[in-house]
C-alpha cells in the first residue's frame, strides 16, 4: 500500500467513512485514526500499531454534547474540567455506554475521550457522523510522532493517508483524568499541568498520585523507547564518564561546548517550548545511532513532571 501525505481533509473524510484508518494531527502528538464504532476497523488499529489489546484507545470528539452521547454520565467537576480546557489535551475516563465497542476500552466499563485542539482536526471530526478511535501515530512502544514524517517513517506502507496538520504544538501526549471515590484522579500526566487542573477542581478535590504511582493500562514501565540506550543523570558527569564513547545529548537549556551531536530542547528555559521539542529531539538523535543518548532530570513542575515521565520510561531496559 502506498501511504500519501496530504494537507486535505476530503479523502481522509472518504477513508475514514469506509472503514480505513488514516493518520491526523492534534496539538499534542498524531494519532492513527479510525471509525470508533466499527469494531473491524478498531481491530485494524491494534493490528497497524501491533498494540496488544489489553491497552485501551482514546476516543476522539468535537463536542461535549457529543461526548454525552458515549458516556452515561459526566460528573460535576470532569464537566467544569471539560468546559475550561477542552478542545485541548485533556483526556477524560467516563463510564461508557454500549455504542462504543468494548474493543476500544479492552473490555474496560469506562471509555477514555477527548476533543483534540487542531482546526484540520477539528474540521474532520464535525464532517464525521462517528467519533475517532486514536492512538499515538507510532508502533507499539516506540517514541510518538509529532510529524507528519515521523508518522510516515513508522507506517509507510500500512496506512493509505497522513494528514499533514504540521508539527503539533504541545508535543506530549494528553493528560488524563477519571473521577473516582469523590476525587479527580490522574492517570497520565501530559499536556494539561496539575497546577491547571488544581485551579478548576480544586486541590482539595484532587487525588496526588505520586509521580511513580501514576499509571493507567498500557502506561507501561518501558515505552517510547529509543534504539540507542537513553541515560538520565548529572549531565556534565555522564558527558565526562562516556567520554570515549560516541554521545549524543539531550539536554533542557543549557548548551555543551565542544560537544557535536546535542540538542537542546529550549535554550529559554520554556517548559513549553520544551516538551514542543521533546520527541522530534529523541527521534533526531535515535537516527545518528551513537552508543548513547544522555539526557537529564527536567525541574519537576508544570510540563516538566510530564517531560520527566517520558524519558524515565524511555530509559527504561528490562
Ligand atoms: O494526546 C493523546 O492522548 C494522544 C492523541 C492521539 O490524542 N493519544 C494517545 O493515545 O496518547 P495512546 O493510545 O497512546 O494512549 C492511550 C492511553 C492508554 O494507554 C491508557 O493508558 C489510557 O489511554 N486509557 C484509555 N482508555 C482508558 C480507560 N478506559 N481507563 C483508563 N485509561 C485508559
Ligand atoms: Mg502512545
Amino acid at each position: 500500500m502506498k501511504t500519501r501525505i496530504s494537507k486535505h481533509i476530503d479523502s481522509a473524510i472518504e477513508l475514514l467513512t469506509n472503514n480505513q484508518l488514516v493518520a491526523i494531527p492534534t496539538e499534542t502528538v498524531y494519532g492513527l485514526a479510525g471509525n470508533a464504532l466499527n469494531p473491524e476497523t478498531v481491530l485494524h488499529i491494534y493490528e497497524v500499531k501491533k498494540r496488544p489489546h489489553f491497552d485501551p484507545l482514546i476516543v476522539h470528539t468535537d463536542s461535549i454534547e457529543k461526548i454525552k452521547s458515549y458516556v452515561h454520565e459526566i460528573p460535576l467537576i470532569i464537566h467544569e474540567l471539560a468546559q475550561k480546557y477542552s478542545p485541548g489535551p485533556l483526556t477524560f475516563v467516563l463510564p461508557k455506554n454500549d455504542r462504543i465497542p468494548d474493543l476500544v476500552s479492552s473490555g474496560l466499563d469506562s471509555i477514555a475521550v477527548r476533543i483534540p485542539d487542531h482546526p484540520m482536526t477539528l474540521d474532520l471530526l464535525s464532517a464525521l457522523d462517528f467519533p475517532l478511535a486514536a492512538p499515538s501515530a507510532n508502533l507499539f512502544g516506540k517514541i510518538s510522532p509529532t510529524s507528519a514524517q515521523h508518522v510516515y517513517n513508522q507506517l509507510n506502507g500500512k496506512i493509505p493517508l497522513i494528514l499533514d496538520g504540521g508539527d503539533c504544538s504541545i508535543g506530549i501526549e494528553s493528560t488524563i483524568v477519571s473521577w473516582k471515590n469523590n476525587k479527580l484522579e490522574v492517570l497520565r500526566l501530559g499536556g494539561i499541568t496539575i497546577e491547571q487542573l488544581k485551579n478548576i477542581a480544586g486541590e482539595e478535590n484532587i487525588h496526588a498520585l505520586k509521580n511513580d504511582q501514576i499509571t493507567a493500562p498500557g502506561q507501561l514501565k518501558s515505552h517510547y523507547t529509543t534504539q540507542t540506550p537513553l541515560i538520565i543523570g548529572d549531565l556534565p558527569s555522564l558527558i565526562e564518564k562516556h567520554k570515549d564513547s560516541k554521545i549524543a545529548v539531550l539536554s533542557f537549556c543549557k548548551k555543551y561546548d565542544q560537544l557535536e551531536n546535542q540538542f537542546v530542547l529550549s535554550p529559554h528555559a520554556d517548559l513549553h517550548e520544551a516538551a514542543q521539542n521533546l520527541f522530534k529531539a529523541m527521534h533526531a538523535l535515535d537516527a545518528l545511532k551513537m552508543d548513547f543518548i544522555l539526557t537529564e532530570v527536567f525541574p519537576n513542575t508544570g510540563l516538566g513532571l510530564a517531560i520527566n515521565d517520558r524519558l524515565a520510561r524511555a530509559s527504561f531496559r528490562d
